[in-house]
């Protein structure tokens, strides 16, 4: 695990810059986290399934959920490789950027299908690779789905571009142009670890690997000359219907109580989300040349459990697609499953199946790291940071 950052010798010219930021950022219009329309030409992408827009479904010939109803149902109106009733987070900054939603890799053949982007996120993907499981003694019986492959799928791709005669862009030019979007990754690492009888501070020991694993796939996307990159945080793992069902508890001290999620959970998400900005600080140091933003998801989900009514929304913490169950979360009944039910307003829930996010949660996610509300620039330390330095 990397040691917090030592404490530099003097900061006081910089807290001041940082109360005058502080300030700044009252205004929002000071606030834009990213360019506007027109400025990216491309959006290649990394994840599991919150991020997948098909990849899953197409490595699955036969059966996926998320080619099955009613997932897409809200917007796309049939199934379309999502997890989820409509649009995710990375389609909505595509349309905010004026691209296509960006593909999944495994529905195209080269350079000519991807000019615009390539979606690399695979659901179930995880940040280590199976042989880290293998040798904790796991039988994991699935292909690597991991960053180290989507890595490897992306450099591929490039290659092809390279040497396409009918592409006029070279590869320098598309790291360059294009946004990078490390969607959420993680999670399915822990999951796997909280599989078994496992303890949640078991899985904790898990955390470090994870993080460096996430923070060496962004460090070679830089390396290979990436400008700008976007990092997701982890989500609250402890709101989710999956989690909630799996750790229920009498012991009403295990629960948030203003909003009903563990606490267990969430601190185990904040954990992760701790230890990953202290890797995007040093990597924003290593390569100044780039960008790189941290997409705040904990935030801007806590929010929406904090106040849902604010979002228009009434049932955070039940899934809208599933089985039965205090949440509505099954394990032997899942969302589209014959004896599954769903509800006819999607918009007043956060999550749709028990594990993914309704499109109205994606859109939230989403204006908020367009609109730097739920953004952060891990080259920065925050005036709290500071104070604790100097004074601390
Ligand atoms: C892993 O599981 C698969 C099926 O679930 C089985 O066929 C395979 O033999 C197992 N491998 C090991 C090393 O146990
Ligand atoms: C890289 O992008 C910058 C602006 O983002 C532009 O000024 C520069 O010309 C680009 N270089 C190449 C090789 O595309
Ligand atoms: C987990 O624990 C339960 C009860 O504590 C037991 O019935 C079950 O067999 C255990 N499962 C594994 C995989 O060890
Ligand atoms: C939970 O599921 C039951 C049975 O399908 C349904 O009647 C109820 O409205 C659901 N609750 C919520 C909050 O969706």
């Amino acid at each position: 695990m990397t040691p917090p950052p030592m404490a530099a010798p003097s900061f006081r010219g910089n807290l001041f810059l940082c109360l005058i930021l502080l300030f700044a950022h009252l205004f929002p219009l000071l606030g834009l986290a990213l360019p506007p329309i027109g400025s990216y030409s491309a959006i290649f992408s990394f994840g599991d399934s919150l991020t997948d827009t098909g990849n899953s479904a197409y490595f699955s010939r036969g059966d996926d959920v998320a080619k099955r109803i009613p997932y897409g149902e809200t917007y796309f109106h049939r199934p379309s490789g999502r997890y989820s009733d409509g649009r995710i987070v990375l389609d909505f900054i595509a349309q905010a950027m004026g691209l296509p939603l960006v593909p999944p890799y495994e529905a195209g053949h080269g350079s000519d299908d991807f000019a615009r982007g390539a979606n690399f996120a695979v659901g179930g993907g995880c940040a280590l690779s199976n042989t880290f499981y293998e040798k904790k003694g796991f039988n994991l019986s699935r292909e690597d789905h991991s960053l180290v492959t989507q890595l490897k799928w992306f450099q591929q791709l490039l290659a092809t571009f390279s040497s396409s005669s009918s592409v006029l862009t070279s590869s320098t030019e598309i790291l360059n142009n294009s946004l990078f979007v490390m969607g959420e990754i993680g999670v399915n690492d822990y999951h796997n670890l909280l599989q078994g009888n496992e303890s949640i501070d078991y899985a904790r020991t898990s955390v470090p690997p994870v993080v460096n694993a996430i923070a060496s796939a962004i460090d070679e996307l830089t390396e290979m000359g990436a400008k700008t990159v976007i990092v997701a945080g982890m989500f609250p793992m402890g709101c989710i219907p999956l989690f909630l069902t799996k750790f229920q508890t009498q012991n009403t001290a295990a629960y948030e109580p203003e909003t009903g999620c563990l606490k267990s959970l969430n601190e185990f998400s904040q954990y992760h989300n701790l230890l990953l900005k202290y890797e995007l600080r040093a990597l924003q140091k290593a390569h100044p040349h780039s960008r790189i933003i941290y997409a705040d998801y904990y935030k801007a989900l806590m929010d929406i459990y904090r106040s849902p009514e604010h979002f228009g929304m009434k049932w955070p913490l039940v899934a809208c697609c599933g089985g039965e169950g205090p949440y509505n979360f099954s394990f032997s009944v899942g969302c589209s499953d014959p004896a599954s039910k769903w509800c006819s307003d999607p918009l007043s829930y956060v999550c749709w199946d028990g594990m993914h996010y309704t499109e109205a949660a994606c859109q939230v996610i989403a204006r908020g790291i367009l609109d730097g509300s739920y953004v952060e620039f891990p080259s920065k330390q925050t005036c709290f940071e500071m104070f604790d330095e100097m004074y601390g």
